[in-house]
């Protein structure tokens, strides 16, 4: 039967779908712009029933999070372990320096879109993610950090990252909308919030430096509002997006 399947799959270039995990799993077509996929991969509904279905639920392959998860256990079974790791490098930067409570939240805060959502415009997802929680500086230089990185600030000692030049190469410019965005941020009374968090990220991300979420659970208690139900559970206008993140391969 198996076999049989395989084939219709093949036939149908049914490439994304994956037939391992006791059920199939549908790629989010942000994720299949561009490819051959894209065309096609909702081809596999034609192929369901007869006890094949679109996985749903929890997804086998990852851990189970709590019935009302908090942000620590977005940190510890969700995220990126990089991009997790790197976010709190940074937040502990911010901290060791004396930085106030908020700009370290903010640094926590800041890649927590690439750390488990999505990478383009990772900035403003995330301050749209974290927004009913924190205080509104906080999401404000969340959202600000994306387009201020690309800008020096020699009033702080911030240049233009190196590692950008190697990411994007030598001649890339940031297009308008960040341009403009950097603007109107510096004319804005939050802007050293947003500008800390470039200050503080940690382009030089050391692997071998490991720091706990639990470090900051004194400032995560004072300055990020969980839920009582849980993130995702609580009917605020962006649960959807955690609940996104605790069932990230749910078909529809
Ligand atoms: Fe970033
Ligand atoms: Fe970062």
């Amino acid at each position: 039967m198996s076999d049989v399947l395989s084939e219709i799959a093949e036939d149908i270039s049914i490439t994304r779908a994956d037939l391992r995990a006791g059920g199939v799993m549908l790629t989010p077509p942000i994720c299949t712009m561009g490819e051959d996929a894209h065309l096609t991969q909702y081809d596999v509904l034609a192929t369901l029933g007869n006890g094949r279905h679109l996985m749903m639920g929890n997804d086998p392959r990852l851990p189970k999070m709590p019935a009302r998860p908090r942000l620590a256990d977005f940190f510890r079974h969700r995220f990126v372990p990089m991009v997790a790791n790197h976010l709190l490098q940074s937040a502990s930067l911010a901290k060791n320096t004396g930085l106030d409570d908020r700009v370290v939240m903010a640094c926590l805060l800041h890649d927590i879109a690439m750390a488990g959502l999505i990478t383009s415009d990772h900035g403003y997802w995330g301050a749209q993610l974290v927004e009913p929680y924190v205080d509104e500086e906080v999401s404000w230089a969340v959202r600000h950090h994306q387009a201020l990185r690309y800008f020096p600030d020699e009033s702080v000692r911030y240049s233009y990252p190196e590692a950008y030049i190697r990411y994007f190469g030598e001649d890339y410019q940031p297009p308008d909308y960040l341009r403009q965005a950097y603007e109107q941020a510096r004319r804005h009374k939050w802007y050293m919030t947003a500008r800390l968090i470039t200050v503080n990220d940690v382009y030089a991300f050391d692997p071998h430096i490991v720091v706990d979420v639990d470090d900051f659970e004194d400032v995560i208690g004072r300055h990020f509002r969980q839920p009582k139900e849980g993130l995702g559970f609580d009917n605020s206008p962006v649960a959807h997006m955690w609940r996104t993140m605790i069932w990230p391969r749910n078909s529809l």
